[in-house]
């Protein structure tokens, strides 16, 4: 323990080092690099992406250094991989199920770097497990066939103890899926349906990314960015659109509400479309967390501005739970949109628990802190293969897991997530002692439908049903707050045949 928390402090001196060598290097070309395919796999898709520097002009004034992900279609339709617009962010796959996808991957950081296709059902070796992070001017192929219905799935580092800094440096993307189910539905499309990636950060006087997590809450920036830039204004018409929303915050929670009380209708998260629209009076967003809306601006008038805002909330500890605006729409052109909100979106069949293989006997895994302050799940620390008795599954199982937050005086919400199978909220338990805080989040939990990251507060129990993937091998679950997860908030599962 202590020798990690040693190591730990190392890297992180290193990681200021790191920034500073590579801002003197020059704009490197994406194409410098090239890899002979690998034969065995008949894949559809194959895509060239890179994770390299890159000096973008996020701010006025000197650029900054980022991390990017530059892609390409190697084979295949080239509409499988599509630039955000004016946007740092890596470019969006979009793939269909049944997909035999392969990815080949350079490594040009001048660190060790390894991604993770974030709510993908994939195998263990293509997951993105940090064991099988990859040196520096080397090449890592993914294999895998897309078995995840339409939804919004992304992809970002997963290095151990590097994945909060290599994200905060810009290493972030976005996976869609879309399905027959899906297209079928007179939704808003392309250019109505826009992507939102909510994160935070901090600037130096020279533009360059600071960032200083501390181990208890982690970091919180005070700028905030909208697919990877500075949030401005989101020029709109009077139309309908579909809001897809990221948290890809290092550690910031978000509860959100359109300033002017325009309805919050979810139609999907994590795993896709949920059953029926539903209307919140304001949604929790936790990072990792992702929630699409169907946005009806048909009865605003030209010139009307909206705030999406984030609302204040209590018990998430230092740095959160504070109110502050997130963007701002603006209504600059009238248009006619016949488009009418379906009734049915999908048809999801609800686990029950009596069909879990362990319904009496839930696995359960507590939030603790191992003195001075290292968040941990299940009582131990990450080590790359460290795995518990109760850390070992079937696959194909249908199980019920329980986790748990104590509410002792330090503790705060955390953001979990399991790789592999989506999953469903069975419910949701708090102590009496924790109930006032509770009740300025819980009315924001879209726990319907498909999820693959839910937040739990202080005092909180949340129960899931899983059906573990039929990919066997070694998986992880963990905290979401990247600084968490750095800190050894993780943990290994086992999917065994
Ligand atoms: Cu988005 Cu293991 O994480
Ligand atoms: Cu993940
Ligand atoms: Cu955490």
């Amino acid at each position: 323990m202590s020798r990690r928390g040693a190591l730990r402090l190392g890297v992180a001196a290193a990681g200021g080092a790191l920034a500073s060598k590579v801002l003197g290097q020059p704009y490197l070309n994406p194409k410098t690099w090239s890899i002979a395919p690998a034969p065995v796999f008949d894949e559809e898709l194959e895509f060239d992406l890179a994770a390299r520097p890159r000096l973008y002009n996020l701010r006025a004034g000197p650029p900054t250094d980022c991390w990017y992900y530059y892609g390409s279609v190697r084979k295949g339709s080239p509409s499988a991989l599509t630039p955000v617009p004016n946007s740092p962010l890596g470019p969006t796959f979009t793939l269909r199920p049944k997909q035999r996808v392969a990815i080949n991957l350079y490594n040009g950081l001048p660190e060790d770097h390894v991604t993770h296709w974030h709510g993908m059902d994939v195998p263990a070796v293509a997951d993105g497990h940090p064991m099988h992070a990859f040196a520096s001017g080397a090449t890592q192929r993914y294999e895998f066939d897309v078995r995840n219905r339409a939804g919004t799935y992304w992809y970002h580092p997963h290095t151990d103890m590097r994945t909060g800094f290599q994200v905060y440096k810009g290493l972030a993307g976005l996976m869609i899926v879309q399905d027959d189910e899906e297209q079928s539905l007179q939704l808003p499309r392309g250019p109505f349906d826009i992507p939102l990636v909510i994160q935070d950060a901090t600037f130096d006087a020279g533009n360059q990314y600071v960032y200083n997590p501390d181990a208890m809450s982690g970091f919180f920036g005070n700028t905030l960015l909208v697919n990877g830039m500075p949030a401005g204004t989101l020029s709109l018409a009077s139309r309908v659109y579909r809001f897809r929303l990221l948290n890809g915050c290092q550690s910031r929670i978000l509860k959100l509400r359109f300033s002017d009380l325009t309805p919050l209708v979810v139609i999907g998260n994590d795993g896709g479309l949920i059953d029926q629209p539903r209307t919140y009076p304001y949604i929790i967003l936790s990072p990792g967390e992702r929630v699409e809306l169907w946005v009806d601006l048909r009865a605003k008038p030209v010139g009307t501005q909206i705030l999406l805002q984030s609302l204040a909330f209590t018990g998430g500890g230092a740095g959160q739970g504070a109110a502050f605006d997130v963007v701002r729409l603006s209504i600059d052109r009238q248009r006619t949109d016949p488009l009418q909100l379906p009734n049915t979106l999908s048809s999801i069949t609800r686990y029950r628990l009596e069909d879990a293989i362990n319904a009496a006997n839930p696995r359960s895994f507590p939030i603790t802190m191992i003195p001075p302050m290292t968040w941990v799940l299940n009582g131990g620390v990450f080590t790359m293969t460290g795995l518990a008795a109760n850390e070992i599954v079937r696959a194909d199982t249908l199980e019920v897991w329980q986790f748990s937050n104590p509410a002792g005086a330090m503790a705060i919400p955390h953001p979990i997530h399991l790789h592999g199978r989506q999953f469903q909220i069975l419910d949701r338990a708090v102590a009496a002692t924790r109930l006032a805080d509770w009740n300025t989040v819980k009315d924001g939990y879209v726990d319907a439908g498909w999820k693959d990251t839910f937040m739990i507060m202080p005092g909180e129990t949340v129960r899931l049903l899983v059906r573990h993937s039929r990919h066997t091998g070694m998986f992880v679950y963990h905290c979401h707050n990247l600084p968490h997860e750095d800190m050894g908030m993780m943990r290994n599962f086992r999917i065994d045949p």
